[in-house]
């Protein structure tokens, strides 16, 4: 087989240094994109007067032929060739001869493995963000699900106060919202057309590249030749994002092994989102949750693997960039795997109120006995003083602030009565905030609804994958 690049060379490649850099096993993936990037360059070149309207045609005909039987037949797109855009040009020029010799005209695969890994980027990223609406929207479900009930949250992993369930399922909502904003501008950063930057220096035939630019949809061209072979920053922003998104899925895992077992028992996994022990028999274990919590350290990996490899190179293409691919892939793959894992158990999870209340209450509720002495006019620090005495005081004794007498409250302060027993609840805490961020009930419906929106609108308006 001839390459891409035999006639300067006398010897055939060493057949296992070929197998090492050939990318082939692994860029068939970018096949579509290819061809789509193919068809607009042949486009470009006969709008040029540098391929004839008869090749014009014959190439596009082919192409899109070649396009069909891939799609139709992915085991096609296979065979000895040193890259996709090898294997492209071989299948063009078995069909149309020399016109298929003439599309690499001006184009160099610096340039056409950028624009390729755009086009894939820009078509894959919406569906990982359609993974994440359905995340969120199970998430919502949760909230939805859990009406008025409460739990405790969590400093340092001891109890610190009530919050209601719904507040605890919309703060995890409110970071994968986040990260699908992330991933939006990842998807910004593809944006961008590389073609008509040559190998390094620019092409010397007239490429329209503002027109090249729109028949592929994208809102911008490169600024600089030398810059645009050697930029990978779109791939480092998608890394960046995906190994984000990871980082917040892990800590819901974290929550929910934490959350669903013995010890706690604040919510129940599913049978169909668990596994067995083989030798114990009690067991369930959340094996997806942990693997998603796992594979966070993998995609983090190749973020970090990706700037470790790209901080080295001198200008231009080095060929260490090809190297993003694998990365890309892995990421995206990853991720989509470990989003759904993650829906389907969220949407299976059950609550125990019951258990969740009654870690919320007891002496989650300090901060509150504080909060009505300073509303009576002690100043807080002398507030948290009284109250952190009468808490080492119950802990003594194994009691909390229900076990206090009329005469026990009136003993650490005098303005604390009869009535403060009645006042100091788990929900009297939760509605007594007043920020629209808090766990307030209204302020948690209203986030609640604006949740449900957002989700609505964006099932409405991403595109197609
Ligand atoms: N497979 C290569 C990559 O992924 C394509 C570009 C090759 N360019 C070159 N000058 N060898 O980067």
């Amino acid at each position: 087989m001839t390459h891409l690049w035999s006639g300067r060379f006398e010897t055939a490649p060493d057949a296992e240094v070929f197998q090492f850099q050939a990318s082939f096993g692994f860029d068939r993936r970018l096949f579509d994109d290819d061809v789509t990037g193919s068809l607009a360059w042949a486009e470009a070149l006969a709008e040029a007067g540098v391929l004839s309207t008869t090749d014009g045609a014959a190439i596009r005909t082919a192409l899109l032929e070649i396009r069909d039987r891939g799609r139709d037949a992915p085991n096609f797109v296979d065979g000895a060739d040193e890259d996709v855009h090898a294997f492209v040009e071989r299948q063009l020029i078995e069909r149309v001869g020399d016109a298929g010799k003439r599309l690499h005209t001006g184009r160099s695969r610096n340039e056409q493995v950028s624009l390729d890994l755009r086009l894939y980027l820009r078509r894959r990223i919406p569906v990982l963000q359609r993974e994440l609406v359905a995340l969120v929207d199970a998430l919502v479900g949760q909230a939805e699900a859990a009406d008025s009930r409460l739990m405790p949250s969590y400093t340092h992993l001891r109890r610190a106060q009530p919050i209601l369930v719904a507040h605890y399922f919309l703060a995890h909502a409110s970071a994968v919202r986040r990260d699908h904003h992330r991933l939006e501008q990842a998807r910004d950063e593809t944006d961008a057309l590389p073609l008509g930057s040559g190998a390094i220096a620019g092409t010397s035939y007239e490429i329209d590249t503002t027109a090249l630019a729109q028949r592929l949809g994208f809102s911008r061209v490169v600024l600089n030749s030398l810059d645009a072979t050697a930029d990978r920053d779109f791939v480092s922003g998608f890394l960046h994002a995906s190994a984000g998104v990871m980082v917040h899925l892990s800590r819901i895992a974290e929550d929910f092994i934490l959350f669903t077992s013995e010890e706690f028992g604040f919510f129940d996994l599913a049978d169909a989102v668990t596994t067995g022990s083989s030798l114990m028999p009690q067991k369930k274990n959340p094996d997806p949750l942990e693997l998603v919590r796992g594979k966070t350290g993998r995609v983090i990996g190749h973020l970090t693997g990706w700037l470790t490899t790209m901080k080295g190179l001198a200008s231009g293409y080095n060929k260490d960039l090809q190297e993003d691919k694998e990365a890309v892939f892995d990421a995206e793959e990853t991720l989509r795997g470990s989003i759904r894992a993650t829906t389907a158990v969220m949407r299976s999870l059950t609550l125990d109120a019951d258990r969740t209340e009654a870690a919320a209450s007891g002496l989650a509720l300090a901060t509150d006995v504080a909060d009505l002495l300073v509303a009576r006019g002690v100043p807080f620090r002398e507030a948290h003083e009284v109250v952190g005495r009468m808490v080492r005081d119950l802990l003594a004794t194994q009691r909390d602030f229900t076990a206090l007498s009329r005469e026990d409250w009136q003993r650490y302060h005098p303005q604390l009565d009869a009535d403060t027993a009645t006042r100091i609840t788990a929900y009297g805490s939760v509605a007594a905030r007043r920020t629209p961020q808090s766990t307030a009930p209204d302020a948690v419906a209203s986030a609640l609804r604006e949740m449900c929106e957002w989700v609505g609108s964006q099932a409405v308006t991403e595109p197609g994958s």
